[in-house]
């Protein structure tokens, strides 16, 4: 008898989003289980029971009867009450879990002798735990969808327009904490037109924000502000203070904000206080998307829309219910990448290997037995810090205190000089005008190359080898029939060989500006 998934019906007040999907229900049978979904479970998602039947999963009505079928069950919330009382010994139940902030429920779930996967627990930081990273894309949801509700809440259009009646400007949006959810917040202002600014107190993230077509707007303090495995921690006194020098202007200026900053373990960041609300004009917009948190501006109330000062503050908790197909078909896909990890074999049977370090991190039960936290992982040591810059050389003297490199510099000149100097002396003129020339392009060409930008490298190369298909010219003069009387015809090889000299440069020259299109093309929004 095959193993098989169970997908309950949410009972979190609220919830819409459902664990499985029915193009997912496909996926994990050809993985060799059967799945069984509570009746309705898929409703709130616009996925109905027969969908579900259709992919091949069997709809069974009620909980008590889902789950006491069910080997492994896939949720989306943390176990209700009610529903850890239906966990059976010796099942699997993957979901989120929070074990940090679940103490009590962990407890319990442990004494039913459950195996427990909390897919809050992955260990992110592993390229392969990307597939599976389910917080990554819940935030890309919730980031989208605040713009989506700022749009709604604002009376205005996002981008700017010339209209027979007027010119628009455009809308201002100011985000603040650019991690996953904050980007994804930029990338779809900046695709409605909107201008976007954003902070973070990780510098690291500002080349993200102007690649999603943002402007970083940094804080006038130096501080770092990683706080370990691409989180933030809680910055000084003195940061704050100029943080909120920044955001007080920003809020003046701005017409929408949207937060998103967090701190793990911690209280939201209080970064919006109630004199930048009523300095916002008339109109404007606040989506707090910390509201579960604590809220980053001072006057959310969470779950709720509240209107202070003439702002609109939205502080809804269910950003991401509110677009559940979606976020349910991105969570289902998380899943699945899960459970063909576990069962790397497809014949139905999983395997809680914790030897392996993303199922290892995300096993927090293990037949009953609290594994949570995991040991922490043995990633690559960072590479070491750079050696300390010498002082600069004085401004002053190249004697015996000039560095050693400029006087290399110096030797490498006065040795090039001579050689030119032979070179023209010795060479006939017809060798020195080419050779000028090829001094000149190498020159030009490395001037060029040093000002691209690092990014831009690989089509770089692609339209440099797109253009070195110039030899095509060689072949077509070898290719083309005498010119004039008394010039003998190629022979027949030397034209075959031109032929195709001309064939394959044809498709480096073609395929190269085409791929070099196709690369251009990423960059551009
Ligand atoms: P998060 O939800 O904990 O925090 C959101 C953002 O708020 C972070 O960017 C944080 O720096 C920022 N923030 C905190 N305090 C702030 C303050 N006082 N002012 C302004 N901004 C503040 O983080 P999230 O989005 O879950 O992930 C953050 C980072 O984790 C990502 O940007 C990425 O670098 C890293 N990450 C890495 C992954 C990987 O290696 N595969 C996967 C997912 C995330």
């Amino acid at each position: 008898m095959s193993v098989t998934i169970g997908v309950p019906r949410e009972v979190f007040p609220g919830e819409k989003r459902v664990a499985t999907v029915p193009e997912v229900v496909e996926k994990l049978i050809k993985l060799g289980f059967a799945v069984a979904v509570e009746s309705g479970a898929g409703d709130a998602a616009n996925f109905g029971d027969d969908a579900y039947r259709a992919a091949g999963a069997e709809v069974v009505a009620g909980a008590a009867n889902l789950w006491s079928r069910a080997d492994i069950i896939l949720k989306v919330r943390a176990p209700s009450a009610d529903e850890v009382s239906l966990i059976k010994a010796g099942q699997t139940l993957i979901s989120f879990i929070w074990p940090a902030q679940n103490p009590e429920l962990m407890q319990q779930i442990a004494a039913r002798k459950a195996t427990v996967l909390a897919i809050d627990a992955l260990p992110r930081m592993l390229s392969r735990a990307q597939k599976m990273d389910a917080l990554t894309s819940m935030a890309g949801v919730a980031g989208y969808r605040a713009v989506i509700e700022a749009a709604n809440a604002f009376g205005r259009f996002f981008n700017g327009q010339i209209t027979a009646a007027g010119k628009i400007p455009p809308a201002k949006v100011f985000i603040a904490g650019a991690g996953v959810a904050g980007l994804a917040a930029i990338g779809t202002a900046a695709g409605l037109g909107a201008i976007v600014r954003a902070n973070d107190t990780r510098a690291e993230v500002a080349d993200q924000v102007v690649s999603l077509g943002g402007e970083f707007v940094k804080v006038d303090y130096e501080e770092e502000g990683g706080g370990g495995g691409g989180y933030a921690k809680v910055m000084s006194e003195g940061f704050q203070q100029a943080q909120r020098e920044m955001y007080a202007k920003q809020a003046k200026e701005v017409d929408i904000i949207i937060t998103t900053a967090l701190i793990p373990g911690k209280p939201a960041p209080k970064l919006i206080t109630a004199d930048m609300v009523t300095s916002m004009k008339p109109g404007s917009v606040i989506v707090d998307m910390a509201a579960e948190q604590g809220g980053n501006c001072e006057l959310t109330e969470p779950g709720q829309v509240v209107v202070k000062h003439g702002v609109t503050i939205v502080g809804y908790t269910d950003l991401v219910s509110r677009l559940a197909k979606q976020s349910s078909t991105l969570y289902a896909s998380n899943l699945l990448r899960l459970t063909e990890e576990l069962c790397k074999t497809k014949d139905g049977i999983i395997n809680v290997n914790m030897d392996d370090d993303a199922i290892r991190g995300l096993t927090v039960i293990k037949d009953g037995t609290i594994s949570w936290p995991a040991p922490p992982l043995k990633l690559p040591a960072p590479p070491a810090p750079k050696a300390a810059m010498p002082p600069p050389p004085p401004a002053h003297g190249h004697g015996a205190g000039a560095p050693a490199s400029a006087k290399k510099v110096a030797i490498m000149f006065g040795f090039a000089a001579v050689l030119f100097g032979l070179i023209g002396y010795g060479a006939p003129s017809a060798f020195l005008a080419h050779f000028t020339v090829f001094v000149l392009a190498c020159f030009v060409g490395y001037m060029v190359v040093w000002n691209v930008t690092p990014a831009l490298h690989t089509p770089l190369m692609s339209v440099t080898n797109a253009i070195s298909s110039i030899i095509a010219i060689g072949a077509l003069v070898q290719i083309s029939p005498p010119l004039a009387a008394g010039m003998t015809r190629p022979e027949a090889l030397i034209q075959g060989l031109a032929g195709l000299g001309i064939a394959l440069t044809a498709i480096n020259m073609f395929g190269g500006f085409a791929v070099t299109q196709r690369m251009l093309a990423m960059f551009r929004k």
